[in-house]
């Protein structure tokens, strides 16, 4: 019965989200994990949110325009739930029918994250609105990349990424870090945290074991 609910599973695509603070590295590592699946013959699809589809991509510049200080936080709110709708039905679910492993920098934790720890949204609208827009969809696994705030945004500014809520102070992001670690604290079998004071291929290495050891144990 389990064989057979494991052989049921094993059809369906797997979904991995790649999270973290500002200048963690994330989109670097999603696609290192990428590349490395791909190499071993799995069939991958790389994307990220806010993004991952074209009218996503204009949310994308709405939400992270330096012009757009005056956005009220519900706004941001249902901007980031409205690419993610577009993202799921567009893209993601139809990659996972499709068997293959779909990696995204970014999803619905980033929302808890930094509209709920961060902005101080009710968790309970998050939620709500969550369910509306995922179906309650979650990532099979989730790779958190930790760091601290300082070095993180020394990091983007390094390679000049600045945009609206890279701006926020330092205050802001740390809340953030803290939210994403409560966050991992509550759901460890989800959520892998992965420190990332690190080099990259260090990094990458770590990442890949954890993917590796999901995959066997889900005998995808
Ligand atoms: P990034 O993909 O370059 O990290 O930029 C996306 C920014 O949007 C980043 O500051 C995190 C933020 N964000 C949210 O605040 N809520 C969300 O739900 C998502 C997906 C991203």
């Amino acid at each position: 019965m389990i064989r057979n609910r494991r052989r049921l599973r094993s059809k369906r695509g797997i979904f991995i989200s790649i999270e973290g603070i500002e200048g963690t590295g994330k989109s670097t590592q999603a696609r290192l994990l990428s590349e490395y699946l791909s190499k071993k013959g799995y069939k991958t699809v790389l994307t990220e949110e806010p993004g991952g589809t074209p009218i996503g991509r204009h949310i994308r510049k709405v939400l992270l325009s330096t012009r757009h200080k005056k956005m009220d936080y519900l706004t941001e709110l249902l901007l980031y739930n409205a690419a993610r709708v577009q993202h799921i039905k567009e893209k993601i679910i139809p990659a996972i029918e499709a068997g293959k492993i779909v990696i995204t920098d970014r999803f619905s934790d980033s929302t808890v994250a930094y509209q709920g720890f961060g902005r101080g949204i009710s968790f309970k609208l998050i939620d709500s609105l969550d369910k509306t827009a995922t179906n309650r969809l979650r990532p099979d696994i989730t790779i958190l990349l930790d760091l601290d705030v300082e070095t993180g945004l020394k990091r983007n500014r390094r390679i000049n990424k600045r945009d609206r809520l890279e701006l926020e102070d330092i205050k802001f992001h740390e809340k953030v870090r803290k939210g994403y670690l409560r966050l991992a604290a509550k759901e460890s079998k989800r959520i892998k945290l992965v420190k990332a004071a690190k080099g990259i291929n260090e990094i990458h290495g770590e990442i890949a074991k954890v993917v590796e050891a999901f995959l066997s144990y889900t005998r995808y």
